[in-house]
Parts: structure tokens; sequence; C-alpha cells
């Protein structure tokens, strides 16, 4: 599973090649261990990384890659921040003959030629697997299940793909029922402020789906501020599986995790190595993954990466 740190693969044509790449930004740990990620196997691999930050801001992330066309780099990657819009910007490094990696998150093109390939996970089955627990843990219980749900960035792939596999698991039991959800945009402060709002506007909500650790570990704060037990009174499923999200669940805070990983730096430069010296890549290349309960998380903890 994806707990591993990448080994820089090496000898894969990278050595010298320039690689423009567009980060999403700082908003969580996920996307912190990401961004080391990839400025690690760059080292290793020798690819000369122009590493940009866009905080969030899909107009950023445009400006970014424009350099990158200007620049003449030789590969360009990026992680959108939204899945919607891209068409013109990947039309223009086409037209500059530049070829363009997919990360982390999928755009929604017309024409899904205007990249060589997506490297990243599959966020509709971490949705699925965060319901499927759900529907297990309420198989004896009778009457409804009041659920909160925390989702990501407006917009993003993983919002839009692990709110549709939750919401398409959670279906097998009719008495699960999400009442509320609200934008908690990847970060702890969001994640806290959201799940106050629905502690203010809901008695006797009985589970939270949090699109990542740290909506869920901000969920925990607003949670335990409320005077309730976070994974006792209140259950909380999260995605990411980061170092503080697996200690929340060993504590028995958190009561599942679904693993996310951002460790794809050497996969990476290994396709960037590839595009670069005319070899075929898959169109997709999705990310091996596992999830945790708590004996699982007690086990992994002491060498987790991120
Ligand atoms: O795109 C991956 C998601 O973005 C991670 O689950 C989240 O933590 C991050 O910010």
């Amino acid at each position: 599973c994806g707990g591993g740190e990448d080994a820089a693969p090496g000898g894969a044509g990278q050595d010298g090649v320039r690689l423009g790449f567009s980060q999403v930004g700082t908003e969580s740990a996920w996307r912190l261990a990401n961004t080391r990620s990839i400025e690690h196997a760059a080292t290793n691999a020798g690819v000369r990384l122009d590493l940009r930050i866009a905080d969030g801001k899909q107009e950023n992330q445009a400006a970014a890659i424009r350099e990158f066309i200007s620049a003449d780099v030789d590969v360009i990657a990026f992680s959108p921040v939204v899945e919607t819009g891209w068409d013109t910007l990947l039309q223009e490094a086409r037209d500059a003959g530049i070829p363009v990696i997919v990360t982390d998150r999928m755009v929604d093109t017309t024409d899904t030629s205007l990249f060589v390939t997506m490297l990243g996970s599959d966020f509709t089955a971490e949705g699925r697997k965060a319901g499927e627990w759900l529907v297990e843990h309420y198989r004896d219980r009778h009457g409804r299940v009041r659920i909160v749900e925390i989702e990501g960035t407006a917009g993003s792939a993983p919002a839009n793909q692990r709110r549709a596999g939750f919401a398409e698991a959670i279906k097998a039991d009719r008495d699960l029922q999400v009442i509320g959800s609200g934008d908690g945009d990847f970060t702890r402060a969001q994640g806290e402020q959201v799940m106050a709002g629905f502690l203010a506007a809901h008695t006797g909500i009985d589970a939270v789906f949090a699109h990542n650790d740290d909506e869920g570990l901000g969920a925990v704060e607003a949670i335990e501020a409320a005077g309730k037990r976070p994974g006792t009174d209140i259950k909380i499923i999260t995605v990411d599986a980061s170092r503080d999200g697996l200690a929340a669940l060993a504590e028995g805070r958190l009561n599942y995790v679904v693993e996310c990983n951002p460790l794809l730096g050497s996969q990476l430069m290994e396709l960037v190595g590839k595009v670069t010296t005319g070899q075929t890549v898959p169109r997709r290349v999705v990310v091996d993954e596992t999830a945790f309960d708590r004996e699982a998380a007690k086990a992994v903890l002491h060498n987790r990466q991120y």
C-alpha cells in the first residue's frame, strides 16, 4: 500500500529534463507530503524542476502554466485545483509541442488527448470505501443514521468523486441519510467551522464523512468543543491516512481512515523520462491504496512517512 516512500527510479531518461510543475497549494498534510515527494524525486532523477504553488487558485495555475510554455520546458505537470476550465490552456501547451501530465486530480476536458497521462488515486473508490464502512458498522441498527458530509474544495475532482462514491455505497442501506453537507476546503480550520455549524443546526448527528484528515481533525475539535466525544458519540470517517489522521484513529477519536497516497514523486519522474524519450505510457496510472481501522493504524503509525 501507499505508506512507503517512493524510491527514485533513475536511468529512465530524465536527467537534465526541465519539468514545470504547478501544485494546488499548501492546504493539507497530504499536499505538503506530495510536494516534498515530487521535489525529492526530481533531485534524485536529475530533473530540473520549476515548482509553482497556486495557493488554491485556478488563475495562479493558469499563469504558471503559461510561464512554463513561454520558457519552453520539456514537460508540464500539474495537479488541477478544480476539474473544469482547462481546455484552452491545454491546447496552448499542445500548440507549443509540450506534453502535459496530469497528477493527483483529474481534469474534465472535451478532448482527453490534450494530456498524455494521468497519475493519481481513484477518488470514487475512496468515497465508496468510506460508505461501505458505514453500511457495515450500522448493519444491525434499526432507524435513521444521520450523517453529515464535510466536502473537499468545491469543484475539485476529489470532492466530486468522493461524494459520488460515498453516495453510491450508502444507497445499500436506506437508513443511512446525509442530512447536511458543506465545503471544508480540505483544511482543518474550515472543517472545524463547518462541523460547528452542523452541530448548531442539527441534533442527533451520528456520523461524519470528512473528505480528508485535516477536515476530520477540525471536526474532532468542534465536537469536543460541543461537549461530545468524537469517535464515540459521533463516528468519523476520513480520507488520506496522514500521520496525524492515523494517530487520532489509534486514539479512537476517528473511526476509519481511507488511504490516499501522496508519494507520487518517483512515478511522476518515471513518466517524465518516458514521455521525453518517446516511450509509450499508460493513459491512466492508478495508485495502490488501502484503508485503516484502529488496530491497523496502530500497526503502521511508527513508520508513517506523511
Ligand atoms: O487531491 C488530493 C486531496 O487534496 C487530498 O485528499 C487532500 O488532503 C488534498 O488537499
